[in-house]
């Protein structure tokens, strides 16, 4: 699929379907789209009054000009009030009619939203972002794809002649979306530690960043104790990976992003039990297919900043060499933790990454995780966690998160919790009681980070969405991609 900007009139364009947006209350017809109206014989307007269009946001209606007319369908799509007016609101509405589009069988589509805070750039970027998004589709485990109908093959931005390059940055962060949702959606016996390295190592030829595997040994050299129990129930061989990407100038900045990497998690010897869920334990790898994924666009958008895209990838699983509750691990720091719960995992593969991390001497660290369940309980399917003890840092994560329309809210590091992860035999315990479990989760990991601004993005809940949700779904949503990349590259 193709997108283009064009100045194209709406008068002037033609081809299978033309996408209008009208705000809420406001569906009075101005401008050009009046005169479009009168040449299509008054079709949008009837199309308004019969289907009682109000524009409510997220709500479209479709009709089909007859007659030979250069425009075969009229979507109109509604972009709800003005005063709440988004870039978001831009990528879910355009989701929306490409979608439509598609079902419509419409091969060319032209859209004419209005832009957004009089800045044709970021207008075009989020239009090219949701139609990229909304369009998604994966069909690599049927062996027949089930959707044999024609496919939206050419979009023009009408208004938006130059934003060729808002249009190819959109692209490029959409295929580090793709690869995060394909490695999630992926099954655990297809997306391994071994194919997650190679991954990486794919990445890395094609985009040309730097890439080390620590394989276990390496990993046992480094002290790695409490990524290395989680591992040891495995089969499959564990992999760290560290990819770097380096800026041709000096850097402005030095960055460590970090990605859980559990391709499945059965819960270990705590194993989960029926109705646990652990049939979608596939999606605990989300991190770190957000890391890979932010590693790739990174790669193409090369912004003079250094990042280091970590993840220790493993599979927590049961077998006579798996972790026991009780056993005591020793972390490359040299913190000491009693597993009271094999369930508990990611936070122990976290630390030793995060320790790996700090050696690095980046200016801040950001890990993404499907750490607890507890933080789904709290925030919901659509938002994530942010924790941080760092206020300039957690603010620097909010402002990409405004840019990116991905979701996250701040919760406290209460650090009177850590009561509850103390151990009478080890330095601490790896899991604290069920109130406040996304909260000790947080405090356990801070036990690993000296002195480096760091912020943890508990993304337990958004990397999966089991319904359709504007350009997201059902399926895996490549969640935190957007927000990493529009962090790395703001000034701040
Ligand atoms: N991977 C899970 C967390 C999770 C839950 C991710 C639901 C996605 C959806 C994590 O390893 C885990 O098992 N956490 C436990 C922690 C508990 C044992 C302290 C949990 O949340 O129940
Ligand atoms: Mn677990
Ligand atoms: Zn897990």
């Amino acid at each position: 699929m193709e997108i283009l900007a064009t100045d194209t009139s709406l008068l002037e364009w033609t081809g299978d379907g033309l996408a209008i947006g009208l705000f809420e209350d406001a569906v009075e017809l101005t401008g050009e789209q009046v005169t479009l109206d009168e040449k299509l014989a008054g079709s949008i307007k009837e199309l308004i009054a019969e289907e009682e269009f109000k524009g409510k946001q997220g709500s479209t209606a479709v009709t089909r000009v007859g007659g030979g007319s250069p425009v075969r369908k009229i979507i109109l799509v509604g972009l709800g009030k003005p005063e709440a007016f988004k870039l978001e609101t831009l990528r879910r509405s355009v989701a929306n009619v490409a979608r439509l589009a598609k079902k419509q069988k419409c091969k060319t589509l032209g859209i004419s939203l209005p832009i957004w805070n009089n800045d044709p750039t970021q207008t075009a970027q989020a239009l090219a972002e949701g139609v990229q998004l909304g369009l998604y589709q994966d069909n690599r485990f049927k062996s027949e794809p089930e959707d044999k109908g024609p496919q939206v093959e050419k979009v023009d931005l009408l208004g938006l002649g130059g934003q060729e390059a808002a249009i190819s940055r959109a692209n490029q962060i959409a295929s580090g979306v793709f690869l995060a949702r394909q490695l999630v959606a992926a099954p655990p016996n297809s997306v391994t530690p071994i194919t997650m390295a190679d991954t990486a190592a794919d990445i890395a030829s094609e985009h040309g960043l730097q890439i080390e595997i620590l394989e276990q040994e390496d990993c046992e050299k480094l002290g790695m104790g409490a990524f290395l129990g989680v591992a040891k129930a495995s089969d499959l061989p564990p992999k760290f990976i560290h990819l770097t990407y380096k800026p041709e100038g000096t850097p402005k900045r030095k960055l460590a992003i970090i990605g859980k990497g559990l391709t499945f998690d059965s819960g270990g010897l705590n194993i989960k039990g029926a109705g646990s869920g652990i049939e979608t334990m596939k999606i605990d790898m989300g991190g770190a297919a957000a890391t890979l994924g932010a590693a790739k666009a990174i790669a193409q958008l090369k912004p003079d900043v250094e990042v280091h895209f970590i993840s220790a990838v493993t599979e927590n699983m049961i077998s006579g060499r798996a972790m026991r509750p009780g056993d005591i691990l020793t972390a490359s720091n040299g913190k000491t933790i009693e597993v009271n719960n094999t369930d508990a995992e990611g936070r122990l593969t976290l630390a030793d990454a995060l320790v790996f991390a700090e050696k690095l001497e980046v200016d801040a660290i950001v890990d993404l995780a499907t750490l607890t369940g507890a933080c789904v309980i709290a925030l919901g399917d659509d938002i994530a966690g942010l924790f941080s003890p760092d206020d300039a840092l957690a603010a620097q994560i909010e402002k990409a998160s405004q840019t990116s329309g991905e979701k996250f809210w701040r919760l406290p590091m209460e650090e009177k919790y850590f009561e509850g992860l103390k151990s009478g035999i080890a330095d601490m315990k790896n899991t604290g009681p069920r109130p406040g479990g996304s909260i000790t989760a947080a405090l356990f990991l801070k036990q690993f980070v000296k002195e480096t601004p760091w912020a943890h993005l508990d993304v337990a809940g958004p990397v999966w969405a089991d319904k359709e949700n504007g350009y997201n779904g059902p399926g895996a949503t490549g969640f935190g991609v957007r927000t990493l990349v529009s962090w790395v590259l703001s000034d701040s």
